[in-house]
């Protein structure tokens, strides 16, 4: 999945240049390029699909000329994952009806790749013999909200499986105050936004959950491939319902399995997750710049690619980033907000 515009690291990720095709880390490689590298060691090339804007089809060439132009499916409008995930099934399903699929975010930081493709690789197993939605669940360390939160059903793994467990409740993107309280009972994990299931068991789910859109996705199975596929698209996604996975179906459905791991897994989704990544000086401050002069600044992000001079004085817990035509200074603490700001900048356009 290749199609969202990565708002909250705005205005460094724009909707013309989102952060999945950024280097933010500075690796020499940029996040979908690592998402592509890392699954190349347990998937075939072929094996591979990019969903992703019409938009950005130049950039994924680009980035990974290694895919064929077949398989880059290309979105007229952007509706969130759960159309992305209905197409690409759909798509899938006239290639290998049994097929099992990894879904994955293509903005992820991952650090131990060999015991992430390890749980990749249990996974899979899990769901070929099961009817069952996993999802990798990550250790929780601090309230965010941007994220998914599911809760176990019991300590007691599932079979012979020490880490997978049956999910209990399942809910996307909690206010404050409720992943405060799914931090303190430490029955919680994050949701990774990385999923396992066998084709089967995803177009049963969206049947059940979201039938609108899989009724929408399976009137085209005859057009992919062959060229009314294009008008076919444009017509579907603008009758489209604009859902997330999460939301359509995850949190809904009672066949939801969850696998919790640890492999230094980071969704940098926003400014605040790159800081808690990210390596601090001795004032708790993230600085990426060559020009800057702090004073009394305490647990700041600044991250400023130009060359202009910059003076912060007895600034604390603040995100300050600059891109060409924009200046940004938010309190860490309402970085969620930013998505609303690039909202309104869009509108006032
Ligand atoms: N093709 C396509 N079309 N891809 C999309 C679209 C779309 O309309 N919208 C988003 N994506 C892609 C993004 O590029 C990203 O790779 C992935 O789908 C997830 O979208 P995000 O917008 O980054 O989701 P999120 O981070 O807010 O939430 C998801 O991931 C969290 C962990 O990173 C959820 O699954 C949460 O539950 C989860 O905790
Ligand atoms: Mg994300």
């Amino acid at each position: 999945m290749a199609g969202g515009i990565g708002s909250r690291f705005w205005p460094l990720s724009k909707s013309n240049m989102p952060k999945q095709f950024l280097d933010i880390l500075g690796t020499g490689r940029t996040f979908i390029q690592q998402t592509y590298d890392r699954f190349t060691k347990i998937c075939p090339n072929d094996n591979f699909f990019i969903v992703t804007s019409v938009d950005y089809k130049e950039l994924v060439m680009e980035q990974l000329p290694e895919l064929k132009e077949s398989q880059i499916l290309l979105e007229p409008l952007r509706r969130s994952t759960a159309p992305c995930i209905a197409y690409a099934s759909y798509k899938i399903q006239k290639i290998n009806p049994k097929a099992n699929i990894i879904v994955s975010s293509s903005d992820h930081f991952i650090q131990q790749e060999d015991a992430f493709l390890e749980e990749i690789r249990k996974g899979i197993e899990f769901v070929s013999k099961n009817d069952a939605l996993l999802t990798l669940g990550i250790q929780p360390n601090r309230p965010e909200t941007g994220y998914g939160y599911i809760q176990i059903e019991s300590n007691r793994a599932i079979e012979s499986v020490a880490n997978l467990h049956k999910v209990k409740t399942f809910t996307e993107k909690p206010d404050i105050e409720l992943a405060k309280i799914f931090i303190e009972s430490g029955e919680f994990f994050w949701n990774s936004g990385i999923f396992i299931w066998s084709l089967p068991s995803i177009l049963k789910a969206f049947n059940t959950h979201l039938s609108s859109i899989s009724e929408l996705f399976e009137r085209g199975s005859r057009l992919y491939g062959t060229s009314d596929e294009i008008p076919f698209l444009n017509k579907t996604y603008s009758e489209c319902q604009n859902i997330s996975i999460d939301y359509g179906i995850m949190e809904k459905a009672t066949n939801v399995y969850v696998l919790c791991s640890d492999f230094g897994w980071s969704d940098l989704g926003t400014w605040g997750s790159l800081y808690e990544n990210s390596i601090k000086d001795n004032q708790g401050n993230v600085v990426t710049g060559k020009n800057v002069m702090l004073y009394g600044a305490k647990d700041c992000i600044v991250n400023m690619p130009n060359e202009k001079l910059v003076v912060l004085h007895g600034l604390e817990g603040y995100i300050v980033v600059e891109s060409e035509e924009t200046l940004l200074v938010c309190r860490k603490e309402d970085e969620q907000q930013i998505r609303q700001f690039v909202n309104d900048v869009r509108m006032n356009k």
